[in-house]
């Protein structure tokens, strides 16, 4: 499966998997793909280095991308401390009380809380970029439009390619004036941030906007008929998140969590701010719900709502209280029905990729030999 983008890059299919699991993007970068680890989790800049270093000797010297959460304008001189302030104590009874009715219990003492977002900020982000930088990282990816000019600069010194994401037209115009070189066309029915328009109807606009820039499809891709899809409408590859969440590689850290996943209909996420403060898809659950409720007090702006409920999710995640567990994931959730490995999941991705081929050629009257 090669377009201009593979070749470029020298992958084998132009298959980019992100994930937040270094073993994860490792596995996928073997199999021929183009793992993406995802930096937001990384609040200290060693950990990041400790394992872009293991990814380094476990890639097999295949390629390998970063993606940071960067917003493009900056916010100078405002520590987690002044944000943390501007939450008001309505919303902080709220959790608690939430939690309370559901009986979580409290972290112990000394057990730091894990899950924090705090890679948004623009001092966090950086340090990680210096840590990127240090390493072969072939991709350099932004999650929160383009990544600012000194930064897309520095990349393209380092002979680092610039991607960022896009949820409509305008937005990857907007990538494209800033220099970047891929735009990542995601989808409605993505997992994470996500916009308003389907994949079906934004990948196509987004190559007329920004083409001859290579476009990769994101968003509700779990198959390689799905795959074919994001090709035909002009995309160069296609960017993954959810599908590799339950793969035997994935560090998810709970059964109960994984046995959800593996549960759930295309029909059981919600586009919910409860998470971050911006819309991002991830599973329907007692507690995307308690937020979206119009008796609640509602959800406050980002970056404001990922520090107030950080510690929450911890707690949740770290005694698995079924019905307020949750993880971002798309609708494409509908189809990760078993744990299969990253190989496993690949190699059912190029087959059904090869499938469709062959159907679209009969159907054109074309020889499939
Ligand atoms: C658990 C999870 C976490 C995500 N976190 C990020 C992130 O930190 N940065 C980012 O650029 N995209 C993030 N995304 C979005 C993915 O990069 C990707 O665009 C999306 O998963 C594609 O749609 P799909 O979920 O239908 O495959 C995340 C997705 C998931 C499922």
């Amino acid at each position: 499966m090669e377009t201009e983008l593979s070749r470029q890059l020298g992958i084998e299919h132009a298959i980019f998997g992100f994930t937040p699991f270094p073993a994860v993007a490792a596995a996928i970068s073997r199999a021929g793909g183009f793992g993406v680890l995802g930096a937001v989790r990384y609040t200290a800049p060693d950990d990041l280095r400790r394992d872009l270093g293991w990814m380094q000797e476990h890639t097999g010297g295949m390629p390998y991308g970063l993606d940071v959460v960067m917003p493009a304008k900056k916010v100078e001189g405002v520590s987690e401390a002044d944000v943390e302030a501007m939450i008001p104590e309505t919303h902080r009874r709220f959790v608690t009380d939430t939690l309370a009715r559901h009986g979580v219990p409290e972290l112990a003492e000394g057990e730091a809380s894990g899950w924090r977002i705090t890679g948004w900020m623009e001092q966090v982000a950086r340090s990680q970029l210096d840590v990127a930088f240090d390493h072969p990282v072939k991709l350099l990816a932004n999650a929160l439009g383009p990544p600012p000019a000194d930064v897309v600069a520095r990349a393209h010194d380092r002979g680092v390619l610039v991607a960022a994401l896009a949820g409509s037209a305008a937005h990857a115009r907007r990538h494209a004036e800033a220099g970047i070189d891929v735009v990542v066309a995601q989808g409605y029915e993505a997992g994470g941030h996500t916009g308003e328009i389907a994949s079906m109807v934004l990948t196509p606009e987004v190559v007329e906007a920004v083409g001859p820039l290579p476009v990769l499809a994101a968003g509700g891709i779990g198959s390689g008929e799905q795959i074919a899809a994001g090709l035909a409408l002009g995309a160069q590859g296609v960017w993954l998140g959810s599908l590799w969440l339950t793969t035997t590689e994935a560090g998810l850290g709970s059964r109960a969590l994984t046995a959800k996943l593996l549960a759930a209909g295309s029909g059981d996420t919600v586009r919910s701010r409860a998470l971050t403060g911006k819309p991002a898809r991830q599973l329907r659950t007692a507690w995307t719900d308690v937020w979206d409720d119009p008796a609640g007090p509602g959800t406050l702006p980002m970056p404001l709502q990922g520090l107030l409920v950080a510690e929450a999710v911890s707690r949740i995640q770290r005694y698995e209280v079924g019905p307020l567990l949750g993880t971002p994931v798309g609708q494409i959730v509908g189809r990760m029905n078993s744990e299969r490995s990253v190989r496993e999941v690949f190699d059912d991705l190029t087959r059904g990729f090869e499938r469709a081929v062959d159907r679209i050629n009969r159907i054109a009257g074309r020889s499939t030999s």
